[in-house]
């Protein structure tokens, strides 16, 4: 047990591994053509450092943009609000990754990549650390997953529960919600 009833999910060499894991599989795709990160704020910001160390294939350019779902509950709305927009001309005719921290409804897979192809990529594939496929809404399928986790509500690793845990190394959940 952590502070505030935390309990130990996914571990710091768990983490690691599983990001190289996410990358050697990546660079086969993207060997001989290289890629454009676009990372989703802010959760995946952690994730996205670490992924974009360990990959081998050239990343052109990384982008960022923020999408949200939540308000400071733990329950998705369901309506996605993207801001901060994306340089047309740097997503344009390029093969996009997009990262993100974890799949739940679905909906911010479905917003984002609708908001992604607007702007005329040569590919768009999107990538998620963590997977809650019970929670599954929308009718999506994720090209990279790095972990696939029960329904818990989870933090550290870039995530948060109201912008707090962020900053933990490793991934936790409330095992009392
Ligand atoms: P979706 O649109 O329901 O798939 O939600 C995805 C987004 O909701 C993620 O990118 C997170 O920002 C947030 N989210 C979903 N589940 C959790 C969680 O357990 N902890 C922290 N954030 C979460
Ligand atoms: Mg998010």
């Amino acid at each position: 047990m952590l502070r505030d009833g935390l309990a130990l999910l996914i571990s710091e060499a768990e983490l690691r591994s599983g990001v190289a894991r996410l990358a050697r599989q990546i660079d086969q795709d993207y060997a001989t053509t290289g890629l454009v990160l676009v990372c989703l704020l802010k959760g995946a910001t952690v994730f996205t450092a670490d992924l974009l160390r360990a990959l081998r294939a050239e990343v052109h350019r990384i982008e960022f943009v923020r999408a949200s779902s939540y308000g400071s509950g733990t329950t998705s709305s369901g309506r996605v609000s993207i801001t901060g927009a994306l340089p047309a001309e740097h997503i344009a005719g390029q093969h996009v990754l997009a990262v993100d921290d974890i799949a739940d409804t679905g909906h911010t897979c479905v917003a984002v990549a609708e908001y992604i192809n607007s702007l005329a990529p040569a590919s768009l594939r999107y990538c998620t650390l963590l997977d809650k496929p019970e929670r599954r809404q929308a009718d999506v399928r994720y090209d990279y997953v790095g972990f696939t986790i029960p329904n818990h509500f989870v933090v550290g690793y870039g995530m948060d529960f109201d912008e707090r845990y962020r900053g933990l190394p490793a991934v936790y959940y409330f095992p009392d919600r």
